[in-house]
């Protein structure tokens, strides 16, 4: 075993070492991975060194290099040293972080590391907390304990009735909604026919004042949906003229802070999250701006009861914690087995200190400001948005020049950034949020569109 480990050691760090020089998307066909993965089911054992070796091999060709610091796509980070080790050590410790009874270090980290989270996000209001796999199943879980809570203030216990026959839930939420979150009012069976979309400016922004008009037009149990950091331009909503609106109205505000919550963590860029805390529930990620592997994200409440009544579960044969003692996870997740998730959280942030995540955070915005002067020089570029955080849109004259750019500089393998569409017309956006991005990193990214 011992040997095995070392190996596969070697060739995590023969992948690292090779970011610098390797294209940031793989040049291969999905033919020749499938030829090099596939094939039938082997009939007998093989040699667990000779698996990984070829798993290797063969995953190298195909893999992106995310970890780069010229990986630009989406919204995703790489994973800091501390948490890519404590992620091996989560896998390797193979605790099932359901219960403190099936691993108690697994559930007190993820009593701390919640903690943390609350206070570098400035939301003294999280009241509970629960590590999921993303913003997705955040969403999906502050969801179901704002229908919770909504519901029972107008006397129905949806854990118990269902939603059949219950007053109707409008969600209100801006026109720039992240797709996550209409998805996850499917999983908890309120429908996309729940959603109000509410008008926004032209960074993306909810506006208060048609907030405002669509609360009035309703009566019933209410969800606003606001926020931080939108995926196209990184803008935030006015939280404290949303939270205004929501109290008057009487209804739940959800925060979407997947990565924009985490200007919060730095002074220079707290600002942007002021009136965030008000919020009921937010939602946030790992594994994007703090830089933890992936999969990683967190949700707080500030319901702990409403929370807990969602997503509570018991069973004869599980050993549950006394009320008032350890933390039994599953009492706050969506998952019944899980993985114990908090190790690499709390292993990022143990390393990287308050200091270190606001240098992090002000790092990665410094870089976005550089590219979006060094982009806004090349003939042609229209950059859309204000640069407030690590978001850069900008396009060129035409959708069909916008679109070859695009091609080549992700054909030249030196960054990688997808497409979008903004105003009905195709973008290009590049989010910053590696931990490993260098200046030069931007200006050669830069230098690629220029060639193309
Ligand atoms: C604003 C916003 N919300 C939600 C998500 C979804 O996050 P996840 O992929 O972790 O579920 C993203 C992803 O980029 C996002 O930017």
């Amino acid at each position: 075993m011992r040997e095995l480990l070392r190996e596969t050691a070697d060739l995590a760090a023969d992948f690292l070492e090779s970011l610098p020089d390797r294209p940031v998307f793989p040049r291969i066909e999905v033919d020749d991975l499938r030829a090099r993965l596939g094939g039938p089911l082997p009939d007998g054992p093989t040699d667990p060194a000779e698996v990984v070796r070829e798993l290797a091999a063969a995953g190298d060709a195909g893999a992106v290099a995310i970890p780069s610091g010229r990986y630009f796509g989406f919204v995703i980070g790489g994973a800091v040293p501390a948490a890519l080790a404590a992620d091996w050590l989560t896998s390797t410790w193979d605790q099932n972080a359901g219960l403190y009874v099936a691993g108690p270090a697994a559930a007190v980290v993820e009593e701390v590391a919640g903690a943390w989270l609350a206070d570098l996000l400035r939301i003294p209001r999280a009241r509970s907390f629960a590590f999921v796999t993303g913003t997705q199943m955040a969403h999906a879980t502050a969801m179901a304990a704002a229908r919770n809570h909504v519901l029972a203030e107008r006397g129905w216990d949806v854990e118990e009735k269902g939603l059949t026959g219950a007053p109707r839930i409008r969600v209100f939420a801006g026109d720039k909604v992240h797709s996550t979150l209409p998805r996850a009012l499917r999983l908890i069976g309120l429908g996309t026919g729940s959603v109000v979309r509410v008008a926004v400016d032209g960074q993306g922004r909810m506006r208060g004042d048609a907030l405002r008009d669509a609360l009035a037009t309703t009566t019933g149990p209410a969800i606003v949906c606001a926020q931080a950091g939108e995926v196209n331009t990184g803008s935030f909503d006015p939280f404290d003229e949303i939270a205004d609106a929501a109290e008057e109205a009487g209804a739940w505000l959800h925060v979407d802070g997947a990565f924009g919550l985490w200007a919060a963590a730095s002074t220079r860029f707290a600002h942007l999250t002021a009136g965030a805390e008000r919020a009921d529930s937010w939602s946030t990620d790992g594994h994007k701006w703090l830089n933890v592997p992936y999969d990683s994200g967190i949700v707080f409440c500030a319901r702990p009861d409403a929370h807990r009544r969602a997503m509570s579960v018991h069973a004869d044969y599980l050993v549950h914690a006394d009320e008032g003692g350890p933390r039994d996870q599953m009492d706050w997740t969506p998952e019944f087995s899980r993985r114990a998730r908090g190790f690499a959280v709390y292993a990022a942030m143990r390393s990287l200190g308050r200091s270190g995540i606001a240098a992090l955070v002000e790092r990665c915005c410094d870089h976005a400001t550089r590219f979006a002067a060094g982009i806004g020089e090349v003939p042609g570029v229209e950059v859309l948005n204000d640069v407030v955080l690590n978001q850069v849109l900008f396009r060129f004259p035409s959708d069909d020049d916008t679109q070859a750019r695009l091609a080549a500089v992700q054909a030249s393998g030196v960054a990688w950034m997808s497409g979008s569409v903004w105003g009905g017309r195709q973008a290009i956006r590049i989010s910053v949020s590696n931990w490993q991005t260098t200046a030069d990193d931007i200006d050669r990214t830069v230098a690629a569109f220029a060639a193309a």
